[in-house]
């Protein structure tokens, strides 16, 4: 297994450039399997959930092929369904659910079961197939979905934590070609959200108000081939936002949409990190010593769950005490005890997490427990004194494409190195 080995206390400087989101790749590739007319998608960023959703489609009969960030996928026939060993290795998997019950009138799909960052249940999705007509069975782990004929209808998929978003794309996908319309109210308004409703629409769906949370689908016949530019990654972006304010450095995001990044933008200020536009280009640096901020993760367009981890790092750093609430996932603090090896004091309380910062960090061995969680640990251990190892980084490379090489060409002192060998 992979290690990251960081000699930490380097200010990052320089440019990097964002890659295409991870979040809105996957089931934009799902969607594919919408039609049998290949698809053409680029800037599909190279990482190995990206990688994984290829030998997903694949083993439902679709090929692919990828040239330098470009990938077409031909799902020219394809079966339905998909066993426990594919999805449980990725819950993101779940989005073929929704394009093999508009194709083929029936899925046979494992259930995901919970992770690391809490249950991930798939009630919602199930709730939306049902209300479009759809037959659903729950047996020996398997969840099968049957149909005679999707049928336009109106559904609510706001759960006890707000809208969901797989679930939204999901029920989105299987609405393109019902008969009559759909309307999903407490509809996700993520921008992979609208990333995945405008692939729809160049393939020939009717769909609007996605990005609101009413959206409606008119469904049509047949969907046809489409090509589609995938949207740069507002997390990774994230992720580099605060490793240059945790460092002190100053970083140029190439490609990164600052519009969709509202809401970190706003906090890192608060926190003493400004970003401003220059151009096409965010440049972000610190506005003034670090300051403590209080985040609580909400649903598109309030904090982004995925970037609660990398933050509490940056506020490890600032002195005086910031209140992180994660609303989202209910364990998402795996991070709290591995900041608190590289000397973070950070007490969880319910689902808050009172971060007292501003005590220096140094470094030391830590484990990365799940994607988020290891690019918070990467931050700190770039911010620490001395060395710091973040190990299983398999993690990180599910979502980041090329992070040491990137950081490297910030200045950062990192190397990929194996576990045993460091
Ligand atoms: N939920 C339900 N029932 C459902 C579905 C979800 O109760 O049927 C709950 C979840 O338990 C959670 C909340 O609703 O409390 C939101 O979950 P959501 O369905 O929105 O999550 P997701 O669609 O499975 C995507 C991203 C996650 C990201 C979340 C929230 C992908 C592949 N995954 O997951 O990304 O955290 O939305 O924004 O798009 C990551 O990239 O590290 C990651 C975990």
């Amino acid at each position: 297994m992979e290690s990251f080995l960081i000699k930490g206390g380097v200010p990052l400087h320089g440019e990097v450039t964002i890659s295409g989101s991870k979040n809105a790749a996957l089931p934009i590739m799902a969607a594919a399997l919408l039609t049998d007319e290949p698809c053409v998608l680029h800037r599909v960023p190279d990482l190995s959930d990206t990688r994984f959703m290829v030998k997903i489609l694949e083993s439902l009969g679709a090929t692919a092929r990828s040239e330098a960030g470009t990938l077409t996928i031909h799902a020219r026939k394809i079966k339905g369904y998909a066993d426990y060993d594919l999805v449980r290795k990725m819950r993101g998997s779940i989005c073929i659910a929704g394009p093999l019950l508009a194709r083929l009138k029936r899925a046979r799909i494992s259930l995901p079961g919970g992770c690391i960052i809490g249950a991930r249940p798939i009630n919602l999705h199930l709730k939306g197939f049902a209300a479009l007509g759809a037959k659903i069975k729950i047996e020996g782990g398997y969840v099968e979905a049957s149909v005679r004929k999707l049928t336009g209808n109106s559904v609510f998929l706001g759960g006890r934590a707000g809208p969901t978003v797989l679930g939204t794309a999901n029920v989105m996908m299987a609405a393109t070609l019902g008969e009559g319309v759909t309307v999903i109210e407490s509809a996700a308004c993520e921008p992979e959200v609208v990333d995945l409703a405008n692939f729809l629409q160049a393939m020939g769906a009717n769909i609007a108000g996605a990005g609101s949370p009413t959206i409606t689908i008119t469904g049509v016949p047949k969907l046809h081939g489409a090509e589609h530019n995938i949207i740069p990654d507002r997390i990774e972006a994230a992720t580099f936002l605060i490793a240059a304010g945790a460092t002190d450095g100053e970083v140029t995001l190439k490609g990164a949409r600052g519009d969709h990044l509202r809401a970190v933008i706003d906090k890192l200020s608060e926190a003493g990190v400004a970003v401003e536009r220059s151009g096409a280009n965010l440049v972000a640096r610190r506005k003034s010593r670090l300051k403590p901020a209080d985040v609580t993760t909400m649903p598109y367009a309030g904090f982004p769950t995925d970037v609660q981890a990398q933050m509490m790092s940056l506020l490890a750093l600032a002195p005086g005490i910031s209140i992180i609430t994660e609303r989202i996932f209910e364990s998402r603090f795996m991070h709290v005890s591995e900041l608190a090896r590289l000397g973070a004091d950070i007490e969880i309380e319910g689902p808050s997490a009172i971060v007292k910062g501003g005590r220096p960090l140094s470094g030391a061995p830590v484990m990365a427990s799940d994607l988020r969680a290891s690019a918070a640990l990467v931050i700190a251990g770039l911010a620490a004194k001395g060395s710091t190892q973040v190990n299983r980084i398999y993690h990180l490379d599910r979502g980041y494409e090329g992070m040491d090489l990137k950081l490297r060409g910030l200045g950062a002192r990192i190397a990929r190195v194996e576990e045993q060998a460091a």
